[in-house]
């Protein structure tokens, strides 16, 4: 048979060729959407935001192109249009004020900060929208490390009771889920045990359960303002790139400790990550698209060599594939308006 043209062959005993022929499903729009085993919906996005002082203030953040830090009315107004276009959350991280970034993080402890200011605005507007606080303390230092750091070494348990009390903090002022992201040991058990303890059992915990060391995170450091500020790198708390097995114990912990949903962290390099927690835990789990990957498909649109619509849109469609309850994602309100 192998010197007849392959158009001739007949059907070998496997079946095959030309009985099975799987274009025959993806031949027409209508039946590629017919078979298509996930899909993205604006219900699958979280909108994270850059908080800044002022009234009716925009800053560009020039590794970001497209994304701004807004003034608080400005939130309040970005966080309507997420209603409004079906994004079910948002995510708040501030710029601080650098006077304000001191070694023991107090700024943090301040119920008037501002992102407890900006929850508190966006809570009072009565939204179908949830907001999401991130619990750590880079923001805050002036070290821009997300723990505190004591004889050049970032102090765990002294950590996690700052950590306690930032989202005590933080639940007064409206935050609807509380997402520590520091990678301090056992800071979900303690901070759920405070939630319980003083009022806020309502309040969710989403534990970024795996965060990496990355270097995918530039851009946000800039657009926090803490970039320019880290001494060192955070290896000694962030996860190692090399590990996956570690990504499961530390998923396992948090879930054990209290946690409702859990994240990966970032995105699309550790997809695996996220397919192994979702098959393991069967719990609600997030990936974030973080900062890096977007600035990584938007200068290279810039760039022409990529067409960045659709590097978007299959970029978070991977995301659903590999089981993702929802994707953290500076895109958010783009895509909601393409898939909503
Ligand atoms: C800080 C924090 C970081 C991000 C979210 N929370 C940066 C870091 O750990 O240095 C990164 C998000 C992004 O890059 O988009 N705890």
């Amino acid at each position: 048979t192998s010197d007849k043209p392959f158009s001739d062959r007949t059907p070998n005993a496997l079946g095959g060729y030309p009985l099975q022929r799987p274009r025959r499903n993806r031949r027409t729009n209508w039946s590629r959407r017919l078979v298509a085993e996930t899909s993205l919906t604006p219900a699958d996005l979280i909108w994270p935001m850059f908080v800044i002082e002022g009234d009716n203030r925009r800053e560009p953040i020039p590794s970001m192109p497209g994304v701004e830090r807004r003034s608080i009315d400005l939130i309040v107004e970005a966080a309507r249009e997420a209603e409004t276009l079906g994004i079910p959350a948002i995510a708040l991280f501030p710029n601080t004020d650098p006077k304000l970034r001191t070694g023991d993080a107090r700024e943090a402890l301040n119920p008037d900060n501002l992102v407890c200011r900006a929850t508190r605005a966006v809570k009072a507007a009565g939204l179908d929208v949830g907001v999401i606080l991130d619990v750590a303390l880079d923001p805050y230092t002036s070290h821009g490390h997300d723990g505190l750091l004591v004889d050049g070494e970032i102090v765990n348990d002294e950590t996690v009771d700052m950590l306690v009390r930032q989202s005590l903090v933080q639940a007064e002022a409206g935050a609807d889920v509380l997402a520590p992201s520091d990678m301090m040991d056992g800071r979900i058990g303690a901070i759920r045990r405070a939630l319980e303890a003083d009022g806020h059992a309502a309040t969710q915990i989403m534990s970024y359960a795996a965060k990496y060391a990355s270097a995918f995170y530039g851009p946000f450091r800039d657009a926090v303002g803490s970039g320019g500020l880290l001494k060192g790198d955070k290896r000694t708390y962030q996860m190692d790139p090399a590990n996956g097995d570690e990504a499961l114990r530390e998923v396992a912990l948090d879930i054990a400790e209290g946690a409702d949903m859990v994240m990966v962290k970032p995105g699309l390099p550790y997809l695996d990550i996220v397919r192994r927690v979702v098959e393991t835990f069967h719990v609600p789990t997030f990936a974030y698209q973080v900062s890096g990957e977007y600035a990584m498909i938007m200068a290279a649109a810039e760039r022409g060599v990529l067409d960045e619509e659709r590097a978007m849109l299959e970029s978070l469609a991977a995301f659903k594939r590999a089981g993702a309850a929802g994707i953290f994602t500076y895109f958010a309100p783009r895509v909601a308006k393409l898939v909503g």
